[in-house]
């Protein structure tokens, strides 16, 4: 495999390393003892060391506020964080929140205040992202001490489509990477992205994963790859065609045995197919409803359909109220919100038998009361199924977190995009980066 080759299936597959494996007079390995083909913490030595780290920690911001929604993105981080202030590195951190122009594009403040609280220590934020005052203050960390510069995204290029060794000309990379001993790209939920804080350090400073990035790496790998059976993936949520793409894919592995598709993507698929769904959920599943969509689902169907498990019934929001419905007996006006009892019964039993179930994306409007049900009871039976479990995307988390079960899911992905492009078998930019690195430094 060539690092960065915008290879089908090189994010899945380990990369074969041909270094010689000996210390380098910097006292790191230059073997990666991951093997994921990149370096992780275990292979640096870190007392001392000046260490650029890229995190992910864009969050939900409310509209009104301007405030953060909550925290739980910044958490996801602090492992690599205190393991660096731990091991004494001098820890200087890259993130970025919203896109210049939008609404959530907004100074990290508080997110310096949210990784000082759950660190219980103080992160100074620093307001500059290259200039003097950023300098200086990197220059006068000690052992231990960790700053947050300015979000990446006020850096013009920072989201230019460029590969690595281009970013790596930006003054973003230039300015910076004298600076630093070590990269790490603990970002794993940006990683699709080719940006210059993403992939420009990698092409010019020893860099390694974080904690966080090696984890989500190898469990999805692991899950995507070679599944414990039978192996079921659940699809709800409301786009079905983001999802639509990623089912293929997976139909087409073996090692998937069942496809579940719920919430409003698989009343969508329904309608594909010639059933009726009724007029009000019609008109939310025709909003992204290409021909290109139709075929692809109804190939996939013919093709993969003793795979593919779609809702027998529906529950509908009449008055207000939930009222159950056989498919074809459903009102002409019909909005439907959650699956109905004779789907939860059909879906608990596939989860029952399975072994591994990896759930994107709720089964119903999970967040009223009324269309609660068939959400809670899949998480129900996920959990009792003690299959190995696996959700991803914010509303799965969401939804996991609001039912008092997220402790209970054997492994929550903090990717969105990220996650579905590695479930698809792309490259993931970030990821062939550090591989790259790896087998340069
Ligand atoms: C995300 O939240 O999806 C990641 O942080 C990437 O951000 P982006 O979608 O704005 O590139
Ligand atoms: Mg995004």
């Amino acid at each position: 495999m060539v690092a960065g080759e915008p290879d089908e299936s090189s994010c899945l597959e380990e990369a074969v390393y041909e270094g010689d494996g000996s210390l380098s007079g910097s006292g790191r390995m230059t073997r990666p003892v991951s093997g994921m083909g990149f370096h992780t913490l275990d292979d640096f030595a870190l007392r001392g060391k000046r260490v650029l780290l890229r995190i992910d920690i864009n969050s939900p911001v409310d509209e009104k506020t301007l405030r953060l929604e909550d925290g739980s993105k910044v958490k996801a981080s602090i492992p690599t964080v205190r393991e660096l202030v731990d091991r004494g590195a001098r820890v200087t951190i890259l993130a970025h929140q919203g896109r210049p122009g939008d609404y959530d594009f907004i100074p990290l403040n508080e997110h310096a205040q949210y990784l000082g609280q759950f660190l219980s220590k103080k992160v100074r934020y620093v307001d500059d992202l290259l200039g003097p005052h950023a300098i200086k203050a990197i220059d006068s960390l000690s052992d231990g001490d960790c700053i947050l510069l300015k979000n990446v995204r006020n850096f013009p290029e920072e989201q230019a489509k460029k590969t690595p060794e281009e970013h790596a000309e930006s003054a973003l990379v230039k300015t910076l990477s004298p600076k630093f001993d070590l990269f790490v790209n603990d970002a794993f939920g940006s990683s699709h992205r080719s940006h210059a804080s993403l992939v420009g350090f990698t092409a010019v400073l020893p860099s390694a994963a974080g904690r966080l990035m090696e984890r989500e790496v190898r469990t999805l790998t692991n899950v995507i790859q070679s599944p414990k059976r039978p192996s079921t993936f659940i699809f709800g949520g409301t786009k079905f065609a983001d999802a639509l793409p990623v089912i293929q894919k997976l139909a087409e592995r073996d090692t998937v045995d069942n496809i579940l598709v719920a919430g409003l993507a698989g009343y969508t698929l329904l309608w594909v197919l010639g059933n009726r769904i009724g007029s009000k959920t019609e008109a939310l599943a025709s909003r992204d409803l290409t021909q290109e969509v139709r075929d692809g689902a109804k190939k996939l169907v013919s093709t993969y359909g003793t795979k593919i498990h779609m809702p027998i019934d529906a529950a509908a929001d009449v008055n207000g109220h939930r009222r159950e419905f056989k498919l074809h007996e459903l009102p002409t006006d019909a909005a439907v919100k959650d699956i109905g009892s004779d789907t939860i019964e059909k879906f608990r039993r596939i989860v029952l038998e399975s072994k591994t179930v990896f759930l994107s994306g709720p089964p119903g409007v999970f967040e009223k009361a009324e269309f609660c049900k068939g959400t809670c009871d899949l998480f129900d039976a996920i959990i009792e199924s003690e299959a190995f479990s696996v959700i991803g995307g914010g509303h799965s988390s969401a939804a996991a977190n609001k039912l008092g079960v997220l402790e209970r899911i054997s492994y929550v992905s903090t990717g969105g995009g990220a996650l579905e492009r590695l479930m698809m078998g792309k490259s993931m930019p970030g990821i062939e980066a550090l591989r790259a690195s790896a087998k340069r430094f």
